[in-house]
């Protein structure tokens, strides 16, 4: 395994499209197992292929506090949400930037894992924000674009009762 440099906010690649991957071989679980190792060191939940250069739909992720919940989506696909959220995201590309984004409550991603097999994974919380925070980046949107600027619209939803 290797570390790979994150490629940060201002380099045109964060706006593209990453295209499928049809090789489930060597080179993809290099790139899987650089990713995880790139991700941890940065401290990140979740990272993108997008993000170490490769224009693949490739993510990494781990929402857990203990580094215990690790997981790879290839090809990933969001085919539920329920509810919504409205949370604070940060961005390993991103660095010190931090707002506040509308997020499905729920999400369930169906995916494929380092064989090619697929599978569909449910993520509450910090986990469904990191699923479509991730997904977005493989089609080139970044949280800023989804960031809800309006406090009064924040106050109002998340607010209540205080
Ligand atoms: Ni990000």
């Amino acid at each position: 395994m290797a570390t790979r440099n994150i490629v940060k906010v201002g380099d045109d690649i964060l706006r593209k499209k990453s295209r499928p991957v049809e090789k489930f071989d060597k080179r993809l679980w290099q790139l899987l197992d650089d990713m995880k190792e790139t991700m941890y060191l940065a401290n990140g939940v979740g990272l993108a292929a997008v993000q170490v250069g490769v224009l693949r739909r490739v993510v990494v992720l781990d929402c857990s506090q203990d580094r215990s919940d690790y997981l790879e989506l290839i090809n990933p696909e969001i085919i539920d949400t329920e509810g919504e959220q409205r949370e604070q995201e940060g961005c390993l590309s991103l660095p010190g930037e931090c707002g506040i984004t509308l997020r499905p409550a729920v999400v369930r991603v169906k995916a494929q894992d380092r064989d090619g097999n697929w599978c569909v994974y449910k993520g509450e919380g910090l986990k469904a924000r990191c699923f479509c925070h991730e997904i977005d980046h493989l089609d080139g949107i970044l949280f800023t674009d989804r960031e809800i600027k309006d406090v009064s619209e924040i106050q109002n939803e998340t607010g209540s009762g205080q």
